[in-house]
């Protein structure tokens, strides 16, 4: 027994293994040095061994599940405690098991104030631990049973003994990438071997990491106990995902799934790019309702039975998408999709249930719960797909249209209005910027987030709607301000396809599209300079936690 005074029991058990990621004794001194809270933002410029276990991006995972009320949790190979952090937040008893004794003491100082929470140093199987546990998780564990669990078929082994260690109406929560990912299949490398194709095409030997596609570990879990299965895929892995979407969501009519996930992947070093457009990969494998097995990462909650409670109070989440690493907590938020009634809620909310905060600039503005759209697409996605299929006009088009929606919501110019955005300026960015523009046509604040992602059309009735406008100005701002931010945000996306469509890469949008859009007089007077800096302004006002940020001085 290794307890100390304070902090939570740790334990030293059977059969310890010795896996580490060379990050362990910097988390150590990480977590023994500070006190964390697990959503304030890290350094972004960290090297991926530590952003990887610093990320809040991490808990993202779990943090929308429902675990009910109370009960027992057994997390397996707990690795640094980034998911224990959030499992102690629940009102649950939570045992953390871990193989390695290093890893398990950084657990310990991590979540060193949790009182719900027992350390437990030690192999994940030969646990005397008996139908003891309402929920157990193996989350990036199960590929490493080759090299960790004894016996002739050591992953069947392993989920077996997970089964035996919960309720017969507890659930399994499994997390683990897919051998046939889309980013492994566009050349990036195995996460495992650092190798492309490596896991596409077989796995080295026997006592290596290795996943599995998407029938095969179906198959397995059915076979160790757990036919009912409720699938789900975190984007852009189980590891970091900013969205989870699920199984169901893939086959809601009219529901889209692609502007969820995270695309292209993105090598964590940053040095290698995926062989093929995943977006256009993706595009077909959903239309053709394979989607799911093309995924990067699986997350399965699976049972004994179907009507396994957590099962059935997580049967109508189809998705999730949680904005938790590039602003502090007050404005970090989760929005979810559930099946309701025949249709689809969205519902947002801080992450943390924190109330709204108020600025003199602006707001951010959470409409709790609307019905989802389905069968509409973002005038974003449907310039991208007409971008990707050659399409220019429809492209053009399609920009054309969201600009003359939001032209036709624009009003003159009111003094008030342009004093008021002459105060912004002002007092925010320290400069004036969209000099000039008394003549022409302004818009509310409110209307700031108005841009192509957030304007939804139905293809057959043409039917509009406005969605997310979370960022809000107290004053109003001229039309091109708004024309401006969509048709950036449009060249910013493009950006990444542009080397599957032989574009230029140097990102704005393509030179056809510019030439077409340059035509229209609404792009006559747009001014990119005036742009930047209310855009540099926007990022650091929420980076920062305040729509009250003044922008520094720029140094002579
Ligand atoms: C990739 S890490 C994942 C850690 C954690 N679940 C997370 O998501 O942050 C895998 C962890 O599982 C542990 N592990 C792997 N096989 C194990 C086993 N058979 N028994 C106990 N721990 C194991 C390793 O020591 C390592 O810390």
């Amino acid at each position: 027994m290794m307890t100390a005074d304070n902090g939570p029991a740790l334990t030293l058990g059977e059969g310890t293994i010795g896996y580490q990621d060379g990050s362990e004794a910097y988390l150590l001194r990480f977590f023994t040095e500070n006190v964390v809270n697990e959503y304030e933002l890290f350094p972004k410029d960290a090297p991926w061994a530590i952003h990887y276990h610093l990320t809040p991006r991490r808990k993202t995972l779990l943090s929308w599940l429902d675990f009910g009320q109370g009960g027992r949790i057994l997390e397996l190979g707990a690795g640094c405690g980034a998911l224990t952090s959030h499992l102690v937040s629940l009102p649950h008893a939570v045992t953390a098991v871990e193989g390695s004794p290093d890893r398990a003491a950084i657990i310990r100082a991590r979540c060193r104030t949790a009182g719900n929470l027992e350390i437990v140093a030690a192999n994940a199987v030969g646990l005397p631990y008996d139908g003891l546990f309402d929920a157990v998780t193996l989350i990036g564990v199960l590929e490493y049973a080759g090299a960790f669990v004894d016996g002739p078929a050591p992953h069947e082994r392993l989920l077996a003994e997970a089964g035996r260690y919960l309720k017969d109406d507890g659930c399994l929560i499994l997390a683990i990438e897919n051998r046939m990912g889309h980013k492994y299949l566009a050349g990036m490398p195995e996460d495992h071997t650092g190798r492309p194709y490596s896991g596409v095409n077989g796995y080295p030997g026997p006592g290596a990491a290795r996943t599995f596609d998407r029938p095969t570990l179906s198959a397995m879990l059915a076979r160790a106990g757990f036919p009912a299965q409720q699938w789900h895929y975190p984007s852009p892995d189980y590891k970091t995902p900013d969205s989870v979407v699920s199984e169901r969501a893939l086959g809601t009519p009219g529901f889209n799934a692609l502007p969820l996930l995270e695309l292209p992947t993105r090598d964590y070093d940053g040095n290698i790019f995926p062989a093929f457009s995943e977006r256009q990969f993706l595009r077909s494998a959903l239309a053709g309702g394979l989607g799911g097995h093309f995924m990067n990462s699986f997350l399965v909650l699976a049972a004994a039975d179907g009507k396994a409670p957590m099962l059935a109070a997580n049967r109508d989440a189809l998705a999730v998408a949680v904005n938790a690493d590039s602003c502090p907590p007050r404005f970090q938020t989760m929005t979810r999709f559930t099946a309701k009634d025949g249709g689809v809620v969205v519902t947002r909310k801080n992450l943390h249930g924190l109330p709204p905060a108020r600025f003199a600039a602006g707001r951010q503005r959470l409409k709790a719960s609307e019905p989802c759209h389905l069968g509409y697409a973002s005038f974003l996605e449907i310039v991208l797909a007409a971008v990707e299929d050659g399409n220019w006009g429809l492209a053009a088009g399609a920009l054309t249209d969201w600009m003359e929606l939001a032209a036709s919501r624009a009003r003159p110019a009111t003094p008030e209005g342009v004093r008021g955005f002459a105060d912004f300026c002002r007092d925010r960015l320290g400069a004036p910027v969209y000099a000039g523009r008394e003549t022409e046509k302004w818009l509310s604040g409110s209307l700031l987030d108005a841009h192509p992602g957030n304007v939804l059309r139905h293809p057959a009735t043409g039917d509009v709607r406005f969605i997310d406008l979370e960022w809000q100005l107290a004053c109003d701002i001229p039309l091109q301000l708004l024309l401006d931010r969509g048709i950036n945000l449009v060249g910013q996306k493009v950006a990444p396809l542009a080397r599957y469509l032989g574009l230029p890469e140097a990102g704005g949008l393509p030179p056809v599209m510019d030439r077409m859009l340059a035509r229209h007089p609404l792009c006559r007077r747009t001014d990119f300079a005036s742009l930047a800096c209310v855009t540099q302004w926007l990022f650091a006002a929420v980076t920062h936690g305040t729509l009250d940020y003044r922008l520094p001085a720029p140094t002579a």
